[in-house]
C-alpha cells in the first residue's frame, strides 16, 4: 500500500512541477480520501465546526471515524500567504490543534497535541511528505481508542445483554400483572398502527431498542426532554418504568455496556454542530442496528441515503412539479410524504431546500410535510434529526407532528380514495400516533419521495428473511404487474420496491409526482415487463437515472468502489409523474459510465441542479416492453422452443411450439442430503433424515432436519415419511458429472414437472439448456435422463429442458414434439427433406449449439425462452445434432483420448495416506495436476474451448471432484464420506472421455463458424 501511496505522491510532484495550484490542491486531497478510506476515515470536505468561542469556522477537510468522532483536519493555504503567521492566525479562530495538516504549494505543516511535529517539502523528492503522513494518519488520541475499543466490545457484549433484558422482561410479564397489561396495551396499539401482525416479541424488542438509545440521544442533544416529548417513546418511557420499578435495576443490566455509552457521551460532547449531530445519528442509525440485529437491518434496508442523491432527487422534483402543475414542493397544498423515511434525510434535506422562506416552510413542517418509518430506532432518530433541523434553520423548537410510526404498505386506508375507492379508517383507538395515521391518510398527497428498503429477494427459504405479504398491495401487484407480465417466475415481481412503486402510484390518486430510489432491476430485468408496462400507462413521464453499480451483471464491478450504496444490485432513481387522463409515458433515461466510482457518481450529482439539465436519451419500449437492451434482429420470426405459459393439461395442439412441455431441471433443497457419488452412502443418509424427521414430528426437535418450503408444509401437517428405495435415480448432477439422488416428492423442493419426463427410469435423451438469467452464455447440454437445475450453473440462471418424449397424467409416453412443429419443418423444407421429429430434435441441438447463432441472440436468449431459425442444409444440422447428442449423452462409452498419464510417487509419503488432490487444469501447458502425484498431459489446447457456462467441460469434471467441505453442519460431522482417493482412477479415465467429446464438440462447432452465411434468410413463418 505504501507503494501505492508512493507512485501517489509522485504523481503529486509530476503534477505541482506544473505549478497549477489548484490541481496540486485537488490531488492532495485525493491521495487524503484515498488514504483515510483505507484507514475506514471519510473524508468531509468543507466541514464546519463550531469552536471553543461558538462561532462556525469551516475547515477544508476533515477525517472523520465511523461515528463521525473527527480523526483529523487539513488546511489549505495559497502560495502567497505566510504559511507560519496563517497557522498562528487560524489557531486563534480556535481551529483545532490536536491533529492538523496545514499545506501550501511549497510546504506542509503538521500538527499534533499542541505542538508543531515536522514540515514537509510538497515538492521535493525526499521521503518527507510520506513520513508527515504516516504521522498523521498513525495519531490517535485516547479518547478515540478507547471508543473504537468501546464499539467492537460492544457488538462482543450486546447478545449477552439481549438476552438478559429478554429474560428480565419475561420474568417481569409472568410476575407484574401491571406490566403484562402495559405491553399488552402497546401491543394492540402497534398492531392497529403499525401493523397487525405485530406480535409480544416485537414489543419486547422495541422496548429493548428503546432502552438500550435512550440515553444515547438524550446526550447527543444534550436536552433529555426532546426525546421524551415524543409520543411513542413516552409510551414506551411508561412501560420501561414498570419494567424497572428498582431503580438500581437498569444501570446493573447495562454495566457491561457502560465504556459504550461513556465513548459516545464523550464523543457527543465533541459534536457540536448541527450537521455533525446529523452526521452521527446517521452513522448510529447503521452501526447500531447492524450490530443489534442483522438480519432486520437487511430486511428493511437500513441504509441511509447519500445527501448528493437525496438533493438531487428533491431537486428534480421541484423542477418536475413546477414543469407539468405549476407549483412548486414549497407552495401551499403540495403536500409531500416519505414512506421510508430511515433517519429523515429527505424530510431533513427539504427542510433545507426551503429555508430562507420561513412562513411557507413553518406551514410545510407543520402541516404539509409527512413522513413514515416502521422501526423503531429509525423512528426516534428521524424525529430528533428533523426537529433539531427545524430548530437550527428557524431558531425555534416544534413538535413533528407529522411522523408516523407505521408499516406504510399496510397503511392502505387512504389508497386510490382521490381517484373514487372508499375511504376506511381505524376503529376508535385515538392515541396520538393513530391520530396522526389518520391526518395523514386524510391528506392528498401530491409528492411521494424516498428510498424504499432494498431487500434482495430471498430464494433461499432457509434463509428465514423473506419479507412477509402485504395483501392488499400485492394483490394489486397481481391485478396489474403481474397480470400484464408475461415472465415465468413471478415471484421476484412482489419485491419491495414494485410494492413500494405500486403503493405510492394508487395512494397519489390522479396526479403527482413518486421520487424514488429503486433498484436497476424493475427497469431493467425481462421478469419485470408487466411492471414496465403498467408504469408507461399509469404515469405520463419518467425520469430514469441509471447509477449503474450491478455487480451480479458485471462482474469487473466491486459493489464497494462503485455502487452507491455499496451493494451488489443496481441502484436507479426514478422519478414518475402522473398526470389525470395522460397515459403513455415518455420515458427519458441518462446513465453514468459504467466504470464510474461511487464517489464520482455522488459528486456528479451533487453539481448538476436538476434533471432538467442532464442530457437524455428517450426511451421508445418495445413490443416486449423492454425499456433497457432493446434487442433489434429477426428473432420474432423463429419458430418458438416451447410455450411456457401454456398449462399442464391444455392439448398439444395448442402449443405453437415445437415442443409441448419443458421443465426446470431438478432441485433438491438440500443437495447434500438428497446427491450422493455412492448409492450406499446415499441410502444412509436419506434413512437418517428420514428417521430424525419423525422423530422432529413428536418432538418438536428440528435441530437435524433442514426444512425447505415444500417440506415445511408437511412437517406442519405432520404428515410422517417412509424411505423408498425406487425414489433413488442416477441423474446429472453438473456437466459430465452424474450422480445418484433421492427423486422424491416430499424431500425434493421442485420436481413435479419432472415426472413429466422421467415417471420411470427408461432412457429419454433431453436438450438441458441454461439460457435466461444466466450470468454466462447460452449453454445447452442433453442428457439421457433426469438432469440437475445446476447442471451447468451459471450465476442465476436454472437449467431447463425439452425431452423427446413426455408421461400424459395417466402415464402414457407420447411424443413431446408437436405436429405443430413438425408441420412447420416441412411447411418449409418440403415433404422431400425427409424430416422427422427425431431430425427435428437433432436438429434444434446442433442450432443451441452454432456459435453464430449465440451471439447474434444473445440478449434475446437471456430474457426469453430459446426460438428456432431454418437454416439452409437441415440434413447437415441434424447430423451435426445427432453425432453432437450421441457424444454428449454418451460420455462415459466414448473411446478414451491418448493422454499421456505420469506418476511420480513420493516415496516418503506415510503409510495408508493418500496424495493430496490438485485438480488443476493448465491449457497451455495441454496438462491437467490431478494431485501430488500425478498429472496427465498431452491434452489438446483446444479441448478447453468446449465451454459450458463459466468453465470447460474438462474443468466441471475437476471442480466435480474436489474434495469440499460440507455446509451442512450434520453432514459434516456424520457423512462426510467422500475421498478423492477413492475415485481418483474414475476421474482419469472419465477425463480422458471429455476430452475425445471436447475435441469433438469443438471441431463442429468450428465448422459452424466457418459457414457462409451471406445470402441466408433464416426467418420463418411462425402463424
Ligand atoms: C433505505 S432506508 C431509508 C433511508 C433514508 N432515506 C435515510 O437516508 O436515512 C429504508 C427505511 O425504510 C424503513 N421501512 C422498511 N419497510 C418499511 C415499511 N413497510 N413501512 C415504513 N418504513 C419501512 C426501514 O426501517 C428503513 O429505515
Amino acid at each position: 500500500m505504501i507503494n501505492e501511496y508512493r507512485a501517489e505522491l509522485d504523481r503529486l510532484r509530476a503534477v505541482s512541477g506544473s505549478r497549477r495550484e489548484s490541481v496540486l490542491r485537488e490531488a492532495f486531497k485525493d491521495l487524503l480520501k484515498r488514504w483515510g478510506r483505507a484507514n475506514d476515515l471519510q473524508f468531509i470536505a468543507e466541514h464546519d465546526i463550531l469552536t471553543r468561542q461558538m462561532t462556525r469556522i469551516y475547515i477544508d477537510g476533515a477525517l472523520l471515524h465511523g461515528l463521525r468522532v473527527p480523526f483529523g483536519y487539513w488546511e489549505a493555504k495559497d502560495e502567497n500567504d505566510d504559511l507560519t503567521a496563517e497557522i498562528d492566525a487560524k489557531f486563534r479562530k480556535g481551529y483545532p490543534r490536536d491533529n492538523i495538516v496545514f499545506t501550501d504549494d511549497v510546504t506542509a505543516v503538521l500538527w499534533q497535541d499542541g505542538t508543531e511535529v515536522m514540515r514537509a517539502d510538497m515538492q521535493g523528492d525526499d521521503d518527507s511528505l510520506l513520513n508527515l503522513l504516516t504521522r498523521f494518519f498513525a495519531h490517535e488520541r485516547a479518547e478515540i481508542a478507547d471508543f473504537n475499543k468501546a464499539v467492537k466490545q460492544f457488538a462482543t457484549d450486546l447478545p449477552e445483554i439481549l438476552k438478559a433484558l429478554r429474560d428480565r422482561i419475561a420474568e417481569k410479564h409472568a410476575a407484574s400483572r401491571d406490566f403484562a397489561a402495559a405491553v399488552a396495551a402497546f401491543l394492540q396499539h402497534a398492531r392497529d398502527a403499525i401493523n397487525p401482525a405485530v406480535s409480544d416479541d416485537d414489543v419486547r424488542e422495541m422496548l429493548i431498542q428503546h432502552i438500550l438509545t435512550e440515553d444515547i440521544f438524550a446526550k447527543v442533544f444534550n436536552d433529555p426532554d426532546f426525546h421524551r416529548k415524543n409520543n411513542v417513546a413516552a409510551e414506551l418511557y411508561k412501560l420501561e418504568d414498570k419494567l424497572f420499578e428498582d431503580r438500581g435495576e437498569k444501570p446493573a443490566l447495562l454495566r457491561a455496556l457502560d465504556p459504550y455509552y461513556a465513548g459516545i457521551a464523550s464523543t457527543a460532547a465533541l459534536i457540536q454542530s448541527h450537521s455533525e449531530k446529523q452526521g452521527f445519528l446517521k452513522a448510529l442509525y447503521e452501526d447500531f442496528y447492524k450490530a443489534y440485529n442483522r438480519k432486520a437491518a437487511d430486511r428493511l434496508g437500513v441504509v441511509y441515503t447519500p445527501g448528493e442523491i437525496v438533493r438531487f432527487m428533491i431537486r428534480s422534483a421541484d423542477w418536475l412539479c413546477e414543469k407539468h402543475f405549476g407549483r412548486n414542493l414549497i407552495d401551499k397544498g403540495v403536500e409531500i410524504l416519505d414512506p421510508a423515511t430511515g433517519t429523515g434525510t429527505f424530510i431533513v434535506e427539504l427542510l433545507e431546500h426551503f429555508r430562507g422562506n420561513h412562513d411557507k416552510l413553518r406551514h410545510k413542517y407543520r402541516q404539509e410535510l409527512h413522513a413514515n418509518e416502521v422501526a423503531i430506532l429509525p423512528y426516534y432518530v428521524a424525529n430528533l434529526n428533523i426537529e433539531a433541523t427545524y430548530q437550527a434553520i428557524t431558531g425555534e423548537f416544534a413538535e413533528y407532528e407529522n411522523l408516523c410510526l407505521v408499516d406504510t404498505l399496510d397503511n392502505v386506508a387512504a389508497l386510490g380514495i382521490y381517484s373514487g375507492h372508499q375511504f376506511e379508517m381505524f376503529g376508535a383507538i385515538t392515541d396520538d400516533n393513530i391520530k396522526r395515521i389518520k391526518r395523514q391518510n386524510s391528506r392528498k398527497i401530491s409528492v411521494i419521495i424516498g428510498n424504499p428498503p432494498y431487500n434482495a429477494w430471498q430464494e433461499n427459504y432457509n434463509q428465514n428473511n423473506a419479507n412477509r405479504p402485504y395483501q392488499r398491495v400485492d394483490e394489486r401487484i397481481k391485478q396489474t404487474y403481474i397480470k400484464e407480465g408475461t415472465a415465468q417466475n413471478k415471484n421476484s415481481v412482489y419485491d419491495m420496491y414494485t410494492r413500494f412503486v405500486r403503493w405510492a402510484s394508487d395512494r397519489l390518486g390522479d396526479e403527482g409526482i413518486v421520487a424514488f430510489v429503486i433498484g436497476r432491476k424493475p427497469i431493467a430485468k425481462a421478469a419485470y415487463d408487466g411492471f414496465r408496462k403498467v408504469a408507461e400507462r399509469e404515469f405520463s413521464d419518467i425520469w430514469l437515472m441509471d447509477l449503474g453499480g450491478d455487480v451480479r451483471d458485471n462482474p469487473r464491478l466491486s459493489g464497494t468502489t462503485h455502487n452507491v450504496f455499496g451493494i451488489q444490485t443496481g441502484v436507479m432513481i426514478a422519478l414518475l409523474v402522473k398526470r389525470k387522463g395522460k397515459g403513455g409515458a415518455v420515458i427519458r433515461y441518462a446513465r453514468r459510465p459504467e466504470m464510474e466510482t461511487a464517489a464520482d457518481k455522488l459528486a456528479w450529482l451533487g453539481q448538476v441542479s436538476t434533471f432538467g439539465e442532464v442530457a437524455t436519451e428517450a426511451i421508445v419500449p418495445d413490443r416486449r416492453h423492454d425499456w433497457l437492451n432493446q434487442a433489434t434482429n429477426n428473432w420474432d420470426e423463429f419458430l418458438p422452443l416451447v410455450n411456457p405459459k401454456l398449462g399442464l393439461e391444455a392439448p398439444s395442439s395448442a402449443a405453437k411450439a415445437i415442443f409441448r412441455l419443458t421443465s426446470n431441471g431438478l432441485e433438491t433443497g438440500r443437495d447434500e442430503w438428497a446427491y450422493d457419488e455412492n448409492l450406499g452412502y446415499l441410502k444412509d443418509k436419506i434413512e437418517w433424515f428420514i428417521g430424525q424427521y419423525n422423530k422432529a414430528i413428536h418432538s418438536g426437535d428440528r435441530r437435524f432436519v433442514k426444512l425447505d418450503r415444500q417440506l415445511n408444509r408437511h412437517f406442519q401437517k405432520r404428515t410422517t415419511l417412509n424411505f423408498n428405495l425406487k425414489a433413488i435415480r442416477h441423474a446429472e448432477f453438473r456437466a459430465f458429472s452424474g450422480r445418484w439422488v433421492y427423486f422424491d416428492e416430499f424431500l425434493n423442493a421442485y420436481h413435479s414437472r419432472l415426472h413429466g419426463f422421467f415417471l420411470d427410469e427408461e432412457y429419454n435423451p433431453t436438450i438441458a439448456y441454461d439460457g435466461m438469467a444466466a450470468d454466462y452464455s447460452f449453454t445447452a447440454l442433453s442428457v439421457g435422463g433426469l438432469f440437475d437445475k445446476g447442471l451447468t450453473k451459471t450465476g442465476n440462471g436454472r437449467a431447463q429442458g425439452v425431452a423427446r418424449y413426455r408421461y400424459t397424467k395417466s402415464g402414457e409416453r407420447v411424443d413431446n414434439i408437436t405436429d405443430w412443429g413438425l408441420n412447420k419443418f416441412v411447411a418449409h423444407y418440403g415433404k422431400k427433406a425427409g424430416i422427422t421429429k427425431d431430425a427435428i430434435f437433432h436438429y434444434v441441438y446442433a442450432v443451441m449449439h452454432d456459435p453464430v447463432y449465440r451471439d447474434k441472440y444473445a440478449l434475446n436468449l437471456k430474457r426469453e425462452f430459446p426460438r428456432i431459425p431454418f437454416y439452409p442444409d437441415f440434413v447437415k444440422w441434424a447430423a451435426w445434432g445427432e453425432t453432437l447428442m450421441a457424444m454428449h449423452i454418451g460420455y462415459e462409452d466414448v473411446e478414451p483420448w491418448a493422454v499421456e498419464r505420469v506418476d511420480t510417487p513420493n516415496a516418503r509419503r506415510a503409510e495408508g495416506t493418500h496424495p493430496k488432490p490438485i485438480l488443476k487444469s493448465l491449457p497451455e501447458q495441454g496438462l491437467v495436476r490431478v494431485d501430488e502425484d500425478t498429472q496427465i498431459t498431452g491434452i489438446p489446447r483446444e479441448a478447453w474451448d468446449y465451454r459450458l457456462g463459466n468453465r470447460s467441460a474438462i474443468d466441471w469434471v475437476l471442480d466435480q471432484h474436489k474434495e469440499k467441505t460440507p455446509r451442512d453442519p450434520t453432514i459434516r460431522e456424520k457423512f462426510n464420506t467422500y475421498r478423492f482417493a477413492d475415485y481418483k482412477e474414475r476421474m482419469i479415465d472419465l477425463l480422458a472421455k471429455v476430452v475425445r467429446v471436447s475435441v469433438g464438440t469443438v471441431a463442429i462447432t468450428e465448422a459452424m463458424k466457418a459457414l457462409d452465411r451471406s445470402g441466408w434468410d433464416e426467418g420463418a413463418e411462425t402463424k
